[in-house]
């Protein structure tokens, strides 16, 4: 058996994204499974490191998950060859320092999104990555989500003719903490505009790569931001002021005639199918594609509704479509996107999705901000 054994940095673990989605349900879920088998006679193997600030913090999370290596000392295990990807899930301000280090050090950079929160640092960002020779990847997980998959074989199949318009609703409610026993289940940096949060530049990046590959490119964008609600409370119990915006409503126009609109929001209740729902409608059909399942409904079988508000709706809506059955086991969308990059690493098969690919998602969401600012449709230019 030929083994290609690949030695992970692995930083910023102890915060949800690093734990949860990329040590746990990616790395470690390879690692349980015998690694990834290439061919009967060939596979690739992780070799996971922990590294960040807090000692106590990482010795609890590798002794929890049978993780055998940590550190605090980032620069050793830079230094150390046995290592040849350097992943980084920490926040986003912090990303350029960790990249640039790890490049120096000649590592295979794979990242969290957004890369940065300007577009030419964003852009300086991959140019020092492709300057330097390494392969570099950037997190666009929408891409595999089961109800994304599914509806990518539904365009493929021509489903819905053309294409028309795409509405995606995006959101939930966030507990601003004030309320008792209610503590806010997302980082408090995410509504301080100074320490990169902000819905806009969070959501705005996926929908860019999710827009770009499944729909068509966008060339314009009209986006409204809102801080809607002003105060927070931090995992610390203190009260502070909530610098970004936590809702936006954007528009968006491609090349082909499709229009977008993504609403984003984290101050909204939901009573939909899901956290995430699109609703696509073209000539032929339509489909309403959630995080994992997908509902259509052909021409031949849409309703034809007559608006009368004097009686109750005689036409259940929700009948009317039938759910995509499951063609295939789906992954974790995480874990599919690690396993491409570990085998452009390992095999040097294609991965088209590296950090100037991320940069256009910032781009996306920095022309938003200026739209919001300037009240004004932005075009959506070549990087
Ligand atoms: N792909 C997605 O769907 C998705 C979803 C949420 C967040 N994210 C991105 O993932 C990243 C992390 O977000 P999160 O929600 O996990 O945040 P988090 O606050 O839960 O975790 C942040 C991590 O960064 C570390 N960190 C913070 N400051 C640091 C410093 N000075 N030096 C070293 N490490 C430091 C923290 O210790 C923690 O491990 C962000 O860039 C965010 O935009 C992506």
């Amino acid at each position: 058996m030929k083994t290609h054994k690949i030695g992970i940095i692995m930083n910023g673990v102890t915060g949800r994204m690093g734990k949860n989605q990329h040590l746990i349900r990616s790395i470690l879920a390879i690692r349980d499974q015998g690694g990834i088998q290439v061919s009967p006679d060939e596979k690739i193997e992780v070799d996971p490191i922990l590294t960040g600030r807090n000692e106590n913090k990482l010795k609890e999370i590798a002794e929890a998950y049978g993780v055998e290596k940590w550190t605090t000392d980032l620069d050793s295990v830079l230094a150390d060859d046995a290592y040849q990807i350097f992943f980084d899930a920490s926040t986003t301000l912090h990303r350029a320092r960790f990249v640039e280090m790890a490049v120096k050090a000649g590592k295979a950079i794979y990242c969290e999104k957004p890369t940065a929160v300007e577009t030419d640092e964003a852009i300086r960002l991959a140019q020092v990555c492709r300057d330097a020779g390494v392969k570099n990847g950037v997190v666009q997980d929408k891409l595999w989500l089961t109800g994304i998959r599914k509806l990518q074989m539904l365009i493929d199949q021509g489903f819905f003719g053309r294409i028309l318009s795409v509405r995606g609703e995006f959101g939930y409610w966030v507990f601003t903490g004030h309320d008792a026993d209610q503590p806010a289940q997302r980082p408090s940096w995410n509504y301080r505009k100074e320490d990169g949060g902000g819905i806009i530049i969070d959501m705005l990046c996926h929908w860019r790569y999710l827009v770009d590959n499944v729909f068509g490119k966008i060339k314009g964008v009209s986006c409204l931001g809102a801080t809607h609600i002003s105060e927070r409370v931090d995992e610390n119990g203190n009260k502070y002021k909530a610098t970004a915006d936590d809702a936006c409503y954007a528009t968006f126009e491609l090349e082909n005639g499709i229009i977008c609109q993504f609403n984003s929001s984290w101050d909204i209740r939901v009573r939909r199918d899901d956290l995430f729902v699109m609703e696509v409608d073209g000539t032929q059909g339509s489909a309403i594609v959630g995080l994992r399942k997908c509902w259509i409904q052909s021409l031949g079988a849409t309703p034809k509704p007559v608006w009368n508000p004097d009686i109750d709706q005689p036409i259940n809506f929700r009948e009317g479509w039938q759910e995509v059955p499951d063609a295939t086991n789906y992954e974790n969308a995480f874990k599919i996107q690690w396993e491409k990059f570990l085998r452009h690493v390992a095999l040097d098969e294609e991965f088209p999705w590296d950090l100037m690919e991320g940069a256009k998602g910032v781009q996306l969401a920095e022309l938003g901000i200026k739209s919001w600012e300037e009240r004004k449709w932005m075009e959506v230019g070549e990087l």
